[in-house]
């Protein structure tokens, strides 16, 4: 964002912002995107969000008239965010749509300024390990589905090469670092000195021995000491496990996941809601036993109707209980078996109602198939035991 701002105003480091900078950033994005605006004086009222389409990526025909309307309204375009794998689902957008779409508005509204694209990519970076893998070969022996799978991500995230930024997290998922081991990375080295202190005159960094050094490791970011830690971490990551190593993890935690799905499949009671999601996280709604036949169940993610947003509501309440249930009966006492966690808002339905989900995410890589069968298992007995003991004891109706 500080950066994308500065190509939009380049003397804003001086001046401050004149309330006349939008930046677009996807429905399904992380808070800090927002918490950032708030941080930068940006301003979160500034931030135009854009919609999504079924997958959860962001529709690019829309986001073209957000555009569109934002320049006409005399306003400028400080940078637009794309989905690199979402906390949820690990969607990632049409990245090279966007860099075309960007592009085509320089031209048609003759903009003075290139609008900055960054990728939110701190998920879907290692799928990037992938790139140059042979498919078809398949030295791995990654089984169809998860193969498939993987491979559709990898063809997404590749087009952060066409991107102006996008960041990496060590720290998430199989990245194989301690929280916080984090990175930003632009594409082009220009946009690194639009944050830089000494090529800027907003900061005299005249403590540092400037004249003696060409090289300073405290000139792009806020703070000025800093521990190298974090970047020896990751280096140690990335060459301990290398990019078949990577790979294995990766492939690993997915082919679980598709395991998991399709366990959880065989359940009348039991639905992934984001099937269509491409990662290894998976989302998972358990619908209480008054509702078998209810033709609702089918039709929360795609209906408007005010019958469905009244039945999702309820299947929300029952999903929270039976977690928090859950939670203090088994898990937060360490009595063994799966580990998830409760979402309130997976994402709004189209009939209005905030829709509910029990999150499971895989990131150990020691996790087989055979841990999500028994993962299910667990859920199935669970539940079983919920219904009968406690919600039909309730007498609670959906
Ligand atoms: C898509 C995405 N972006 C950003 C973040 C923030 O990451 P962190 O504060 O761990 O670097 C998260 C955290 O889950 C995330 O999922």
């Amino acid at each position: 964002m500080k950066v994308g701002t500065r190509r939009a105003r380049p003397a804003s480091g001086l001046s401050g912002l004149d309330g006349r900078i939008k930046v677009l950033v996807t429905e399904d994005a992380h808070f800090s995107h927002a918490a950032a605006a708030d941080w930068l004086g940006l301003g979160v009222d500034n931030l135009v969000v854009m919609k999504p389409n079924a997958e959860r990526r962001s529709d690019l025909q829309r986001a073209a008239e957000d555009m569109d309307r934002i320049l006409r309204d005399g306003h400028d375009i400080g940078g637009i965010l794309l989905n690199g794998g979402t906390t949820y689902d690990h969607a990632i957008d049409d990245i090279a749509g966007f860099v075309k779409l960007r592009n085509d508005l320089v031209q048609r509204h003759q903009l003075q300024y290139v609008p900055h694209i960054h990728v939110d990519s701190v998920v879907g970076w290692v799928w990037l390990m992938f790139r140059n893998y042979d498919f078809d070969e398949n030295e791995l022996g990654i089984g169809r589905e998860a193969l498939r799978l993987i491979e559709k991500q990898t063809r997404r995230i590749e087009g952060i090469a066409l991107a102006d930024s996008w960041g990496v997290d060590f720290h998430k998922g199989v990245g194989g670092c301690p929280v916080d081991c984090s990175f930003v990375l632009m594409n082009n080295k220009l946009d690194f000195e639009r944050l830089r202190k000494g090529g800027n005159p907003v900061a005299d960094i005249h403590q540092l021995a400037g004249d003696f050094s060409s090289y300073s490791p405290v000139d792009y970011t806020l703070e000025t000491s800093r521990a190298g830690g974090k970047a020896l971490a990751a280096l140690a990551a990335l060459h301990s496990l290398g990019l078949d190593g990577y790979r294995r993890v990766l492939a690993r935690v997915i082919e679980a996941t598709v395991t998991l799905r399709a366990e959880v499949a065989k359940h009348g009671d039991m639905a992934v809601i984001n099937e269509h999601a491409l990662g290894y996280q998976t989302m998972v709604r358990l619908f209480p036993p008054e509702s078998v036949g209810d033709d609702r169940r089918n039709l929360e993610l795609t209906s408007s109707d005010d019958q469905v947003a009244k039945f999702t509501v309820q299947v929300n309440r029952y999903l929270k209980e039976f977690f928090g249930w859950d939670n203090r009966t088994r898990m937060n006492v360490n009595a063994g078996g799966v580990v998830y966690s409760f979402s309130k808002k997976y994402i709004t339905t189209p009939s209005g109602s905030d829709i509910s989900g029990l999150k499971f995410y895989i990131v150990s890589p020691r996790t087989d198939p055979e841990h999500a069968v028994k993962a299910v298992e667990v859920i199935r007995s669970r539940k079983d035991e919920f219904d009968n003991t406690v919600w039909r004891a309730r007498g609670i109706k959906p």
